[in-house]
């Protein structure tokens, strides 16, 4: 099928949630995606964040042969060999004690939002004084479920399906005082996105998040935290809690854990796992054996060819090569991010959406989120050549910017 055929297919037959963009892309490898024509994308997006590894790693393609030649699927009726296995992965990793698996980032928010409610219900059969409110920041994005979406910021993700799970109030970003005043017993648990994705590549405080640590602890609320864009070493760390020193009670993974194989998780305390018994949450593929397989072949990968550190370094690159951009070009009003999560601010929607346009018919994927944040989210194993070629590119764009803007109306990519 040819590009212009799937689009037309596509139109009539799917149900129109997404503007994609006009490429119709066949393969990939390494850090490159390959269209139809067989030209290579640069691809600095990722999936938005899940080809941690690119594309045709071998350690994921030999995880996906030998476990597709052996069992796919059992339900959690039964037992099979992956979940422990990557279960001890990841708690050592998080530092938490258990693990829910889940098969995308909404359902592991999901998960973590009812363990909220149990856990404060569990509290109060025990006497305490815990209500059933959350505290969501303004700007957040937890996903597209009922549950996730009353916890989602953004009007538009929200309102069309009023009424959504009541009992959420918003907090201002990184605003203390706003925390403090809306905090008590009534809480059962604050959620963070250590660094907002959808919000436009923005960390949290360190003294915002210790905060709502702090506050967390003096009455048994749980303070969760999504990680599900900036999670298994997209900033340098496993987790971006860890850039902080600060332990959430509650964390939740998703995009690049299984490496592009559909997956979520949600990581709990043991306090907070107590609130959980058999029968009061659960899902029919959660955890098979070919995601976990997956998985544990990408965490693996990462620990064995250093990955981290690599992500640091070239982050680093990265981040320090954008600044001396944004030296050289008015435009850019902020370059911010941790690792290889990196958003770089420009001082008008217009623009951005040029920019993201001209990048990709230049070959190189970028997208646009918050309006005016350029984002870039690219594979891990990126090295400095490419953001060489990206940095080149950008600048050449930015410089004839005066040409770009407002040729394009390339939209923003609505699904985190
Ligand atoms: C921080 C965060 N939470 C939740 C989600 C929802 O994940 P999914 O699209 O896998 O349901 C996303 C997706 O972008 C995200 O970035």
């Amino acid at each position: 099928m040819t590009l212009a055929s799937i689009q037309a297919a596509e139109s009539k037959l799917l149900l129109h949630t997404y503007e994609r963009n006009p490429y119709l892309f066949v393969g990939g490898h390494d850090v490159y995606l390959t269209d139809s024509e067989g030209k290579d994308y640069l691809d600095l997006l990722s999936g938005i964040g899940v080809s941690a590894l690119g594309y045709r790693h071998p350690a994921i393609e030999k995880a996906i042969r030998e476990q597709s030649s052996r069992l796919l699927h059992t339900s959690n009726l039964f037992y099979h060999e992956g979940t422990a296995n990557l279960a001890v992965r990841l708690t050592e990793i998080s530092g938490l004690d258990r693990v829910f698996f889940c098969n995308s980032g909404t359902e592991a928010w999901e998960a973590a939002l009812k363990l909220a409610r149990a856990y404060a219900g569990l509290s109060r059969s025990k006497g305490k004084r815990i209500g059933t409110t959350f505290l969501a920041l303004e700007h957040s994005f937890h996903g597209r479920t009922m549950g996730s979406v009353a916890t989602t910021h953004k009007a538009k993700y929200r309102e069309p399906f009023a009424p959504v799970m009541p009992g959420v109030e918003f907090v201002r970003f990184n605003d203390i005082a706003d925390l403090r005043s809306k905090f008590s017993d009534q809480i059962c648990a604050i959620c963070i996105e250590p660094v907002q994705g959808e919000g436009g590549i923005q960390p949290v405080s360190n003294e915002f998040f210790a905060a709502a640590r702090e506050l967390c602890n003096s009455t048994g609320a749980l303070l969760l935290a999504d990680e599900i864009q900036s999670g298994l070493g997209r900033t340098g760390e496993w987790f971006a809690y860890q850039h902080y020193g600060i332990l959430p009670d509650v964390t939740t993974l998703a995009k690049p854990i299984a490496g592009g194989i559909p997956m979520g998780a949600m990581l709990c305390s043991e306090k907070a796992s107590a609130a959980f018994t058999p029968g009061m949450h659960g899902t029919t593929f959660g955890g098979g054996p070919l995601a976990c397989a997956v998985a544990i072949a990408v965490i693996d990968t990462i620990r064995e060819t250093r990955l981290l550190e690599h992500v640091h370094q070239v982050g680093g690159y990265f981040t320090s090569q954008l600044q001396a951009l944004a030296k050289k070009h008015d435009c850019i009003t902020d370059v911010r991010g941790l690792g290889l999560m990196l958003g770089v601010e420009l001082n008008s929607a217009e623009l951005a959406a040029a920019v993201t346009a001209e990048m990709m018919k230049r070959q190189i994927i970028i997208n646009r989120t918050s309006e005016n944040v350029l984002r870039f989210l690219p594979p891990y194993i990126l090295e400095q050549k490419h953001v060489d070629i990206a940095i080149a590119t950008l600048d050449e764009i930015l410089t004839a910017n005066t040409a770009y803007a407002g040729t394009s109306n390339a939209g923003e990519h609505a699904n985190g």
